[in-house]
């Protein structure tokens, strides 16, 4: 793929587009916007564009249209699978300018976000309003309703709420030609024509660049109970998952992590302490709320006659706010905890709930027969299991050359068992090589078809999501 080059013309018209926003060009600038969480990659755009409005955004995706210059759209740099990076420099559309909630409507549980918003300030501030953002991604005190709406981001509480799709009513974007349209309705049903509401969130910038976002609210639930279940093995926690729904319970949260993960967590963070028994190989994080204490009070009692019927430890009750706090941290923490602890690589594989028992037992042979070892953890209930492979004892060679098989292999048994490549973290640059495990010459074309439609001559965040 060949673009042109970003000279003093490009960077002339790049400033005359703009009114409010900043072009930058520093080395520091262009490397900050360089990076996301993903792995230590980096790939700085060869200049940072903050825009805004919808409008200064549109007339910059102009002038990238005429120049044929690569433009990638840059939230809150905290994914993991390297949607964010300018991996053809060009330009960085940092949105971090555009973090206005416009309006938030009580009487319609609704509101308007331009999408450089932090999720955790739109929760907090719809909160106020006893109203509630449920999509919560661990990384909710610095990621982006943007990046979110692009990765279709999603959270320990999608098991009860939906992942940030769900939340979407309608969506302004601009297009690669720079013109703007509305994607949907303000409405919460919409039988209108093709869904392009639902085909935006998810597409990673690589076929439109979302400005502003209708999400639909929730009541903010009043009350809930959370606990900590040991197991001492980690088949027995998988298998009590499904269990739980089985018996008529929808927690809000229900999360698992293996022993590992504590063990590195609790090393990494401070102010949490927490006695973990010998035996115990895994825990789950479960958590149910609602408008009732008595009624999760008797869902409690639900869940602990399951754990108990597979084989659970002593359970830990959250009493407090800050002991809720406490265990929300560790959790929250793991992904942080490892990437600080070494050279690893993060797979977002998910499968249909029943199987994940299966799928931790293969991702273990994997690892025997390559030698790694991994850190497993996340989001149970939904069956989307985060696998860190961490370099430790490998060498480099095995570490380049075989890793690759290793996760082909991984990737090929989370299919076959009816599962798919990313959960919730999207598929970027780094998992594209994999595509073709989950999809079929004829079901990628049709996406490629897409991705011309939108996009002919290929500017908008080439070289993502298609191989
Ligand atoms: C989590 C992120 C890594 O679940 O998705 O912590
Ligand atoms: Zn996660």
């Amino acid at each position: 793929m060949t673009f042109a080059k970003v000279d003093t013309q490009v960077l002339e018209a790049l400033r005359s587009a703009l009114q409010q926003g900043e072009v930058l060009i520093g080395e520091d600038e262009r490397r900050r916007y360089g990076h996301d969480e993903t792995e230590d990659l980096s790939y700085p755009p060869d200049v940072v564009v903050r825009p805004r409005t919808t409008d200064e955004v549109a007339r910059i995706v102009k002038v990238c249209a005429l120049h044929h210059i690569p433009i990638t759209p840059i939230g809150g740099r905290t994914g993991l699978s390297g949607g964010a990076l300018c991996v053809h420099g060009g330009v960085g559309l940092a949105m971090d300018r555009m973090d206005s909630i416009e309006h938030i409507d009580e009487r319609n549980l609704q509101v308007t976000v331009q999408p450089g918003v932090i999720t955790q300030v739109l929760m907090d501030a719809v909160a106020e309003k006893g109203l509630y953002y449920a999509p919560d991604p661990s990384s909710k005190g610095s990621c982006t309703i943007g990046g979110n709406l692009a990765e279709n981001a999603g959270g320990p509480r999608a098991v009860k709420y939906g992942v940030t799709r769900d939340f979407v009513l309608n969506l302004e974007v601009v297009l690669a030609d720079g013109s703007v349209i509305w994607t949907g309705a303000n409405t919460l049903k919409n039988a209108t024509g093709y869904d392009l509401t639902r085909l935006m969130v998810g597409s990673e910038g690589t076929i439109g660049i979302i400005t502003k976002a209708v999400l639909r609210l929730l009541p903010l639930p009043k009350a809930s109970r959370l606990m900590l279940v040991p197991f001492n093995s980690a088949t027995q926690a998988c298998e009590a998952v499904s269990a739980v729904f089985r018996a008529g319970i929808t927690p809000s949260a229900m999360e698992f992590m293996e022993r590992d993960a504590i063990d590195f967590t609790l090393q990494h963070i401070e102010g949490v302490v927490l006695q973990v028994p010998p035996d115990v190989q895994a825990h789950l994080l479960i958590e149910v709320d609602g408008q009732h204490e008595d009624v999760l009070m008797r869902e409690c009692e639900t869940i602990l006659g399951v754990m108990e019927a597979h084989g659970s430890g002593e359970v830990l009750f959250a009493e407090t706010s800050a002991e809720k706090d406490a265990l929300w941290k560790l959790r929250r923490n793991v992904a942080v905890a490892v990437k600080a602890h070494t050279v690893y690589k993060e797979e977002d594989t998910v499968v249909p709930r029943y199987a994940l028992p299966q799928l931790l037992a293969g991702v273990k042979a994997i690892g025997s027969e390559y030698g790694f070892r991994s850190i497993c953890y996340g989001h149970a209930g939904d069956g989307n299991l985060h696998i860190n492979i961490i370099k430790e004892g490998l060498s480099d060679a095995s570490w380049t050359d075989d890793l690759p098989k290793a996760i082909r292999e991984l990737f090929e048994l989370t299919v076959s068992l009816g599962g798919t490549l990313s959960g919730e973290h999207g598929i970027g640059l780094v998992q594209r090589p994999y595509m073709d495990i989950a999809f079929n010459a004829r079901q990628l074309e049709v996406m490629r078809g897409i991705k011309t439609l939108f996009d002919p001559h290929g500017i908008l965040n080439p070289s993502k999501v298609l191989p």
